[in-house]
């Protein structure tokens, strides 16, 4: 379970603090699958990087499972990101200089478990259609395979929480369907909470769960 609770995020200006987020509650279960939509600058990515433990907020709490990463060590705290938590971020940061294979099974490197990562590696591929695709570097894919293969890199080690942030951003029409279908088919295989950030209505439409993120809240 992901628990928000009182959740504030401003940044200070010179002309006193900006907020954006303002005293966000809310609670998400495994399972869940949930949209959010916003005009640019109201606070999306700022969530979501929170969500993450990539950014602290500036009060209140976040929750993964009653583990607030924001009180763990530096070294627990990227342990948790590689662990916990699944990213896709609009522009993917794949390793240019890195195979698909060798993308997908990065994040697993670090991993404390016994499971076989390749084959795990090669399964989530093939599950993104790039069985063909193992040796290409990303200077050597398309942006829908390249965002195809950050949804396999994070997924890599079964994260509890998968956030995408404008997973088809930059793509057209029908690859934008795609992949949206591809994120919801591994969602429900996986039971992970996935939380999407996306200006497409057509895309949030297909999620069960949709807020708008308005005046620093999140408005269901
Ligand atoms: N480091 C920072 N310092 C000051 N202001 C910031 C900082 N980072 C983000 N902001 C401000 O926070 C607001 C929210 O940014 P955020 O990136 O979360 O918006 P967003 O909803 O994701 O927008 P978009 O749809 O354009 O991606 C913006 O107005 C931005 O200018
Ligand atoms: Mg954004």
């Amino acid at each position: 379970m992901l628990r928000v609770t009182d959740l504030s995020k401003s940044y200070p200006t010179p002309h006193g603090p900006l907020t954006i987020l303002s005293d966000i509650t809310q609670t998400f279960q495994r399972g869940d699958a949930v949209a959010i939509m916003g005009p640019s600058g109201s606070g999306k990515s700022t969530l979501l990087y929170i969500l993450g433990a990539l950014e602290p907020p500036t009060s209140g709490t976040v929750l993964l499972d009653d583990c607030n990463p924001y009180q763990l060590s530096e070294d627990e705290l990227a342990a948790f990101r590689n662990q916990k938590v699944g990213f896709v971020f609009q522009d993917h940061y794949l390793l240019p200089q890195c195979t698909v294979l060798e993308n997908v099974l990065a994040p697993s490197l670090v991993a404390k478990s016994d499971e076989n990562y390749l084959e795990r590696a090669k399964t989530l591929i093939a599950q993104v259609g790039l069985s063909e695709r193992l040796d290409h570097r990303p200077s050597e894919l398309s942006g829908g395979e390249k965002q195809r293969v950050a949804i396999a890199r994070a997924m890599i080690c079964r994260p509890e929480l998968m956030l995408c942030d404008e997973p088809t951003g930059n793509l057209d029409h029908v690859s934008a369907e795609n992949i949206a279908g591809l994120l919801l088919d591994l969602h429900r295989q996986q039971q992970t909470i996935l939380i999407v950030v996306t200006h497409s209505a057509e895309l949030a439409s297909k999620f069960p769960i949709r807020f708008e993120m308005r005046g620093g809240k999140l408005v269901e």
